[in-house]
């Protein structure tokens, strides 16, 4: 294991400890891939399929996120995958402003750890944590500087998985990212 490595087993454990944190019947979904990674991918919680893995994005979405990714030359494994919220919310229901907030502090620290240069946020949850005023269907695919990083707000999978506009959309923007790690350094210079 690497420092980060090590860094990352600290936090999981130290949250699976945290008796305060909502939602603790479900399983922890810390995240995984590449901890050198310049692109971090950060979802909104777990489902059924994640919780009974302990894997992020290995249910129906994320199926199709590997897949799109690996259209434009990724494998999932390149990059780091996460969640906002790291347990599963009860049928599926969408994050409570509560569980987030009580979440915030742990991805806060997981991205410090990781470093990356480029956050592709999935979904309008994880895009708010970084862009508040954010609105997916007009910043989706756009390129924001964000304390030191670029964040690139995207559509959730699950979302693309109910209408063809959507997964259009998510691939174009998706189609971006090649281009987007090239340029990395000089798109954060040039936004100072
Ligand atoms: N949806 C998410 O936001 N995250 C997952 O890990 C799976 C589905």
């Amino acid at each position: 294991m690497n420092n980060k490595e090590e860094a990352l087993e600290a936090l999981k454990q130290e949250m699976e400890q945290d008796t305060l944190l909502p939602l603790k019947s479900a399983n922890l979904v810390f995240g995984e891939g590449n901890a050198d990674a310049k692109v971090v991918c950060i979802g909104e919680a777990p489902g059924a399929r994640e919780d009974e893995e302990r894997r992020p994005f290995v249910g129906r979405s994320g199926k199709l996120l590997t897949h799109l990714l690996l259209e434009v030359g990724f494998r999932r494994e390149d990059l780091y995958i996460t969640n906002i919220v790291k347990r599963r919310p009860p049928d599926n229901r969408d994050p409570l402003p509560e569980e987030i907030e009580a979440y915030k502090p742990y991805l806060f620290r997981q991205l410090r750890i990781l470093d990356p240069k480029i956050i592709m946020t999935l979904g309008r949850f994880s895009m708010n944590y970084f862009i508040p005023e954010g609105r997916i269907t007009r910043d989706q695919g756009k390129v924001f500087r964000v304390n030191g990083r670029l964040v690139v707000p995207m559509f959730h999978p699950a979302a693309a998985l109910r209408s063809t506009q959507t997964l259009n959309a998510l691939t174009a923007s998706l189609k971006k990212l090649p281009l987007i790690i090239a340029q990395a350094d000089m798109l954060l210079r040039k936004a100072l």
